[in-house]
């Protein structure tokens, strides 16, 4: 009978048979993220994907993050884990619809999140993460930026770059602004020993009374280094799982059950196992046009950041 430890096995054996970088995000489940060749936020990704030595490249995460190692690796044969993985928020503005803000913003810089088509990104002139998005906002020259589309992370931005002006529209993650500030005081009255660590796409009034705001990776980190030993986690809620796999000795708290990214669940170790076999998976392909046009505000976040 087949087991994970056994399918895990066989990834990993055809992987290197098929000469197949695996690049899993932190949002995949544990026993994903066990075989895959690099585990990271988005920004991470994005680095690993331009170094990878493979000839193909299995994205297990959703589309967005699938489409940008195509656009940096565009002889590659990139494979998303799951099909219909892709983050409501990409949905939230298209190019045509930047394009007419842009009218109504003439002389804006405009940033986008990472998090957004590959269509979008040929209309805009940098791409931010949210672990370098304060970087790369407080460098640009321009001093009016708009940021779209989602405005929890642009407001963190705003807040830690007050030299800017930046226009925000409306838009952002489900999961994540999800969170109520209740839920906040909530949990910090229940653990008041704990740390609050949140991601920037929660809502501003929760990363206000967080004691750490990043990225993905940004909490991991923090958590797996400081000296304290509890910490209730305010994003996605497989990173309470994987803190409590990397650091047995300390308490971790989901600020909310309800903070679950249903398409990054999409992907299970057995689609996986159909993607190295080539049975599953999607390949990415994108018109020449879009791979050349969104590769330039993808090459400004990766020299800015
Ligand atoms: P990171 O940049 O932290 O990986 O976030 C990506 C994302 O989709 C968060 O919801
Ligand atoms: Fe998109 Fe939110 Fe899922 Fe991240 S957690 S991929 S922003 S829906």
């Amino acid at each position: 009978m087949n087991t994970v430890r056994s399918i895990q096995d066989d990834i990993l054996k055809l992987k290197k048979e098929k000469d197949i970088c695996i690049l899993a995000h932190a949002y995949q489940s544990q026993d994903i993220l066990e075989v895959a060749d690099f585990t990271g936020d988005s920004y991470g990704l994005s680095l690993q994907a331009a170094k990878a030595a493979q000839k193909t490249v299995l994205l297990c995460g959703v589309r967005f993050m699938a489409e940008t190692v195509k656009i940096l690796s565009p002889q590659k044969k990139v494979l998303l884990s799951h099909p219909q993985a892709g983050c409501p928020m990409a949905q939230q503005i298209s190019a045509s619809q930047l394009c007419g803000l842009k009218e109504q913003y003439p002389g804006y810089t405009v940033a986008a999140y990472i998090n957004t088509t590959a269509e979008l990104k040929t209309v805009c002139d940098v791409c931010v993460t949210s672990s370098s998005a304060v970087k790369i906002i407080r460098s640009l020259d321009s001093q009016n930026i708009l940021f779209v589309p989602d405005c929890n992370l642009g407001a963190w931005v705003a807040g830690q770059v007050p030299e800017k002006n930046i226009q925000l529209v409306s838009g952002g993650c489900p999961a994540h602004a999800g969170i109520s500030p209740q839920q906040a005081r909530q949990m910090k009255k229940l653990h008041p020993d704990a740390k609050l660590l949140v991601h920037p796409e929660c809502l501003p009034e929760v990363s206000a009374q967080a004691d750490y705001v990043g990225s993905t990776t940004g909490i991991i980190d923090y958590a797996v280094n400081s000296p304290d030993t509890s910490f209730i986690i305010g994003t996605e809620n497989s990173i309470v799982e994987h803190l409590q796999f990397a650091c047995p000795e300390k308490q971790f708290y989901a600020l909310s059950e309800n903070c679950i990214c249903s398409n990054m669940k999409l992907t299970t170790l057995m689609e996986v196992w159909h993607c190295v076999n080539g049975t599953g998976g999607e390949e990415i392909t994108l018109p020449d046009s879009v791979l050349t046009q969104a590769r330039r505000c993808i090459d400004t976040m990766l020299t800015l950041g």
